[in-house]
């Protein structure tokens, strides 16, 4: 494991746990985001990941254990808990007929920020959700990609430290999805700590610097996005496109023992490395003296999707 970051702690879970009734939804979790991290919280349904945001929230009483949030405790300290959280619910309720102004100021009186201030925040969270030209529509009227980003506004209005997003981008097009994925990495750098959940891997990969990756209740990694490709993921692979002798190449490289898997594919081989000491650089010597013609040797990049699949072995659906 590289060495954790510099940055202070902003959410740490002590052996959170939760039941319903039989059920242990939540076993023993031990997780720590940093501050200034955009955290992806991965798990297939049923994992736990709303139930872990709805303790972290207040909303729902852990069995055992607890959590800090910049410092304040969940169980003994849930009026500051709520104050530097912004928690987005996978289902929120959406005030059809209400308008979007309207909406974000009822929400800002719930926070008890003057009416004078709450204009201009107001104006300023939907400026940053590039929703000002909704400003007197309806809520219903509003495509769903929006309706999103006026659920972001409204954790947002109290100004919160860290975000809590139970599966933001959910039931988007992907172009919505696009736009919601920008808008979280803007308030990344604007030094907010997030916490986005996700079932879809692909999604969280390019966006989140550290993924907690979650299964039955457990949770099964932790860290870097990086250090969950290298960890867990040992069989590196490369791939080598040759000139014209494919079949020839295939058959030089699977005589070879320091290779575990030879296969082609289009028109290029992937060649999975037998141990972690195997330099690629053989793949080359092999085809060189065999007289075909190296194009392209590059080392293939294991996606998360990948490392999840393995971890979980199949468990997931
Ligand atoms: N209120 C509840 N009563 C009973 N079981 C629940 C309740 N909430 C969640 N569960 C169960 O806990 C497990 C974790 O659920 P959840 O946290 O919603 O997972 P995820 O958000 O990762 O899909 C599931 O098996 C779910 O059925
Ligand atoms: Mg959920």
């Amino acid at each position: 494991m590289p060495p954790d970051p510099p940055h202070p702690i902003a959410v740490q879970t002590f052996g959170l746990t939760r039941h319903f009734d039989s059920l242990t939804a939540l076993a023993n979790l031990d997780l720590t985001v940093y501050r200034g991290d955009l955290f992806g919280f991965i798990g297939s349904n049923g994992a736990g990941k709303t139930t872990t945001l709805r303790i972290l929230a207040t909303f729902l009483a852990p069995s055992a254990g607890t959590a800090t949030i910049l410092g304040h405790d969940i169980r003994q300290a849930a009026d500051a808990v709520r104050h530097v959280i912004g928690y987005m619910p996978d289902f929120f309720g959406v005030y059809q007929d209400m308008e979007v102004t309207e909406y974000l100021d009822f929400f800002g009186a719930c926070y008890r920020i003057p009416a004078a201030q709450r204009e201009k925040t107001v104006a300023d969270v939907l400026e940053l959700m590039g929703l000002s030209d909704k400003k007197g529509a309806l809520i219903g009227t509003l495509s769903r990609g929006m309706q999103q980003r006026l659920g972001l506004a409204r954790v947002l209005i109290h100004d919160p430290q860290v975000l809590l997003l139970d599966e933001p981008a959910s039931g988007l097009d992907p172009r919505a999805r696009i736009e919601v994925m920008a808008i979280l990495h803007e308030l990344q750098r604007l030094g907010k700590t997030i916490i986005i959940s996700s079932h879809i891997l692909s999604e969280l990969q390019s966006l989140c610097n550290r993924v907690g990756i979650i299964e039955k209740g457990r949770l099964i990694y932790c860290g870097p996005v990086q250090g969950a490709r290298e960890q867990i993921s040992p069989a590196r692979a490369v791939w080598v496109r040759v000139g014209s002798d494919l079949d020839q190449a295939v058959t030089l490289l699977r005589a070879r023992p320091e290779f575990s898997d030879v296969q082609p594919l289009d028109h290029a081989i992937k060649v999975t490395l037998a141990g972690p000491k195997t330099d690629p650089s053989l793949i080359a010597e092999v085809l060189v003296q065999g007289r075909v013609k190296l194009v392209e040797l590059r080392e293939a990049e294991v996606g998360l999707e990948e490392v999840f699949l393995r971890v979980t072995k199949g468990e997931t659906q």
